[in-house]
């Protein structure tokens, strides 16, 4: 099939590529490379010897989407674009709904006039806010406390309304857990601006020596030993689910939750990553960040049952794969 891929050269996007072309699929890319570099597209090609078709444009613009949709017979959509720092959205909500409502309803309204009927979304845990664990995707949504979280459950709705009118629209909505790692080649994998928000970017910058030592937000939640715990989830991993998902669409809305079904907290995750490395990563415990939960893990059985995709990759092979990168970025 001829995918497009919406925001395909970031972080998740750039992965997302590679398995959708080890698949046999071809791959189109469209990103505005607002948080994100063309050289990724290039990479992409070298790790996979394949084609990819780049478009740099802004999805918000209908315009240069139509574009797209006239020069291609588009088969499907994976729709990864979007702005994802949760603090930002606090400090700029107009930027982030602006930016992640309208790109999306600019893609659904092409898939519309061109007749394009599946539909992969990004979504995210956070839409579980802070419900009873493991979070299942029949649990009704929480509010998330920030207007990243409340985009990704505004266009599940939007979508899922898309869909209900038109059954022939055929929807994917895969909330990710905490995706870490990067591609084995150590060429593409996560290049966050500026000081990490996330846990892993965090900890491969500490062990490489650009930031002094990790700091771990609360030690006194009811977990394992104190510290928070996340389903984190090997990149590759994730992009697979893409391709099963992909593969196995049908008719009307469908939620997916790819997760690993595991919790590691933030210092088995500094211990997996000191074994697995032979590296020492320096912390200190400060007070709990703001808007965190404990604890947030998936029951990712569903996807199992129906898409046949299970995450393989262990917490050790995530840390060796973020560090390679780290050490060659
Ligand atoms: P990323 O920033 O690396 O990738 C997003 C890409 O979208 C970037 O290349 C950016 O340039 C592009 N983009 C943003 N707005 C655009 C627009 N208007 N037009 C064209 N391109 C645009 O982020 P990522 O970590 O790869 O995340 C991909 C998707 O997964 C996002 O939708 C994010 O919200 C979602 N997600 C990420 C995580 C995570 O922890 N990384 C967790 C859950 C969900
Ligand atoms: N943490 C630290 N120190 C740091 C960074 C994080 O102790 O410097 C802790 C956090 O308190 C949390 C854990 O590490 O307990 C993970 O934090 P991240 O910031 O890496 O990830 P979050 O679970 O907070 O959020 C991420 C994405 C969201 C997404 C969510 C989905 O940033 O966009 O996963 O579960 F919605």
């Amino acid at each position: 099939m001829n995918i497009l891929v919406t925001g395909g050269a970031g972080y998740i996007g750039s992965h997302t590529c590679v398995s959708l072309l080890e698949a046999g699929h071809t791959v189109i890319v469209a990103d505005n490379l607002c948080n994100s570099k063309r050289e990724n597209v290039e990479k992409i090609m070298q790790i996979t010897d394949k084609e990819v078709t780049f478009y740099e444009i802004d999805l918000t613009d209908a315009k240069a989407v139509d574009v797209v949709f006239r020069n291609y017979k588009v088969d499907g959509v994976i729709h990864l674009a979007g702005l994802k720092a949760v603090g930002e959205s606090v400090d700029m909500p107009l930027a982030y709904y602006y930016n992640n409502i309208v790109s999306t309803l600019v893609l659904a309204k092409a898939c519309q006039k061109f007749n394009v009927n599946r539909f992969v979304f990004s979504s995210s845990a956070t839409v579980y806010g802070d419900n009873t664990l493991p979070f299942v995707e029949t649990m009704n949504l929480l509010p998330t406390t920030n207007p990243y979280g409340e985009t990704k459950a505004m266009i599940e709705r939007i979508l899922a309304d898309i869909s209900k009118a038109n059954p022939a629209f055929s929807v994917s909505i895969l909330r990710y857990f905490n995706p870490v790692g990067a591609h084995e080649s150590g060429l593409i994998g996560e290049e966050p601006n500026g000081i990490p928000n996330n846990l892993m970017p965090y900890i491969t910058q500490v062990a490489k020596g650009k930031l002094e030592k990790l700091r771990v937000f609360g030690n006194d939640y009811p977990t394992v030993d104190g510290t928070g715990v996340r389903d984190y989830i090997h990149v590759i991993d994730l992009a697979e689910g893409h391709v099963a998902a992909l593969n196995n669409l049908t008719e009307g809305v469908h939620i997916y939750n790819l997760g690993t079904s595991q919790g590691t907290s933030v210092l088995e995750l500094v211990k997996a990553f000191e074994e697995a490395n032979s590296i020492e990563v320096p912390y200190e415990i400060v007070d709990r960040r703001p808007g965190d939960i404990a604890l947030c893990y998936a029951d990712a059985s569903k996807a199992k049952r129906e898409l046949g995709w299970t995450a393989e990759r262990d917490i050790i092979a995530m840390c060796r794969d973020a560090w390679r990168f780290e050490k060659n970025y």
